[in-house]
């Protein structure tokens, strides 16, 4: 599975990266907006940072404005992932960057269908919401595990499944079980995944016994050459 960075916070980035746990980016208005920076200058820093594909997403709801936008964001860098809402308008601007050889995050996806209908207009990725669903008491990795499934049915979908709204290691765990390609994961939550007491405890404990032996591997290393 593909782990990426669900922020546009760029020390968040770089602290991810620099750990090596950042397969891409993904970003929304809400998070530009919270970033406090312009966009286009947001996601040209973000793409200079990582190599794998980061989401910018448009802001216009019509067509024709949603195709000038994308291509523009697109233009920002070639690792820019144009990233439209599952509306009618988003689904024909996606068939249109996709015919235009762009790579194109469809997004707020919320049922199997919508997810058909984005596989069909050539998106690159599909991003089911989890969180917002469990947040209604509705079942959100049921909808990874449906488009998962319907996806494997057809030869000809090439369209990654990127769980988004991720809201714990477990949302993560769980699409991973049911095949998702990808899940783009808040920074704190992603390092959840690695943290835990008894892996710390057990190193102190190893450490604490080699201590008492005195040893160092580089110096026993360096007396055998
Ligand atoms: O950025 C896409 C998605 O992961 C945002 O979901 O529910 O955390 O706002 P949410």
């Amino acid at each position: 599975m593909k782990f990426f960075v669900d922020t546009a916070d760029l020390a968040e980035i770089r602290d991810m990266a620099g750990a090596g746990m950042v397969d891409g980016v993904t970003t929304n208005p809400s998070l530009i907006a919270k970033s406090g920076r312009p966009l286009l200058e947001a996601i040209a820093d973000i793409c200079a940072l990582v190599d794998g594909p980061v989401s910018a997403e448009v802001t216009a709801t019509d067509h024709d404005t949603m195709l000038a936008e994308g291509r523009r964001l697109a233009a920002i860098a070639p690792n820019v992932a144009v990233k439209v809402p599952l509306t009618v308008d988003g689904l024909r601007t996606c068939r249109a960057l996709a015919d235009e050889g762009r790579v194109v995050n469809v997004t707020l996806c919320f049922t199997p269908q919508q997810a058909l209908l984005a596989a069909r207009a050539g998106a690159g990725f599909i991003s089911p919401f989890v969180g917002r669903l469990d947040d209604l008491g509705l079942d959100g990795i049921g909808l990874v595990r449906d488009i998962c499934e319907i996806y494997r049915a057809y030869d000809g979908i090439r369209t990654e499944v990127l769980a988004a709204s991720v809201r714990g290691p477990l949302h993560i765990v769980e699409a991973a079980r049911c095949g998702a390609h990808a899940a783009t994961v808040p920074p704190q939550i992603l390092r959840q995944l690695y943290r835990h007491p008894l892996t710390d405890a057990g190193l102190e404990a190893f450490l604490a016994d080699w201590r008492k032996t005195g040893q160092s591997i580089l110096d026993l290393a360096d007396a055998a050459d």
